[in-house]
């Protein structure tokens, strides 16, 4: 059941970037001024960085990830058929877990525009600046050999790949980053619950650089990262972006579920890569050797040659640069 409070947020989204008045919204709903006033206080201390401007009412300054609006374009049967949008959360993905813990929904889709415990991979933080990026986790149930989930990573960056090219045509920097001219654009971050033969759950998280400027960077950052806004000289809408991408995503998982073929993810990611038939470092925690990157197999390695090998080897997993 939507509360006044969700009513009240939808009416303020959609409005965006328009303000609209505290009395439309009373009319529309056929609650008082107050009622308004109470849901408006209670949705500003969760974290909604809502504005308001005399009589013309209340506005959002940035485009707002918003439940309603990503909905309405999903045409999903099971991805985000649960679906929860927050202003600020730990981590998606923690969060996701501990859901999954208790009672995994396969499908479910949490999202958040802050996080303040964000993780990356290999230990590593991530940047979640406020109203201007998404955080986006997926937890799924899939009846796969646990040796087999690192090829979510790779269906999640092919859907990625599909959903953005109508507003920027981007790579995938195997195995689980999204670039844009050599800079990350998105990163993933697949976990799972599993015993060795059966997987509980997985969650996928998805960090995207939507509305970033250059200065939400750090200096060390500044270089290395960017954002759709950076990219396009204006801010994109959320909503858009991440109704397009749950649809891709759930139309190549299925596919990949019911049949067992990889083909067509992974014809996605070879043709997008950024890394194929380009010289990279392969970084172990033993050392950094340089190879050349063949094609990713059938399997979803990253087949290289190193420097000064007559044989290539697969890649399963691991971290490179360009
Ligand atoms: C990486 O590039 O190291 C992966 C970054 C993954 C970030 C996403 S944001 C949503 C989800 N929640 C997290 O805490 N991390 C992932």
């Amino acid at each position: 059941m939507t509360t006044t409070k969700e009513k009240v947020l939808a009416f303020i989204q959609e409005a965006y970037p328009e303000p609209i008045s505290g009395q439309l919204i009373c009319d529309k709903l056929t609650i008082s001024r107050t009622a308004v006033w109470k849901a408006i206080q209670s949705l500003k201390e969760e974290g909604y960085d809502i504005h308001s401007q005399g009589k013309s009412g209340y506005y959002f300054t940035q485009p707002p990830v918003s439940k309603v609006a990503i909905s309405a374009q999903l045409n999903t049967k099971f991805i985000g058929k649960h679906l929860t949008v927050l202003p600020t959360i730990s981590s998606t993905n923690t969060v996701a877990k501990q859901l999954a813990d208790v009672t995994p929904i396969d499908g479910n889709v949490l999202i958040a525009e802050e996080q303040i415990g964000a993780r990356g991979r290999l230990g590593r933080t991530w940047n979640s600046t406020k109203g201007k990026s998404v955080a986006l986790s997926i937890t799924l149930t899939p009846s796969i050999s646990p040796t087999n989930a690192s090829l979510i990573t790779q269906i999640v960056a092919a859907a990625f790949v599909l959903a953005s090219e109508p507003i920027l045509p981007v790579k995938i920097k195997w195995p689980n980053d999204i670039v844009v001219n050599g800079q990350k654009l998105c990163g993933i971050l697949t976990e799972m619950s599993a015993e060795l033969t059966e997987i509980h759950y997985v969650v996928v998280g998805i960090g995207i650089n939507t509305n970033l400027d250059i200065t939400d960077f750090s200096d060390e950052l500044q270089k290395k990262a960017t954002s759709f806004a950076l990219q396009l000289g204006q801010k994109i809408d959320p909503n858009q972006l991440i109704s397009a991408f749950l649809n891709q995503f759930e139309h190549l998982y299925q596919e990949f579920i019911e049949t067992g073929s990889t083909e067509k993810f992974l014809t996605i990611c070879r043709e997008h890569s950024a890394v194929i038939g380009k010289d990279i470092h392969v970084i172990s925690s033993k050392e950094t050797r340089q190879a050349q990157a063949i094609t990713i197999d059938n399997a979803g390695q990253l087949i290289v040659k190193f420097n000064g090998d007559t044989e290539s080897t697969p890649l399963l997993a691991g971290e490179i640069s360009i």
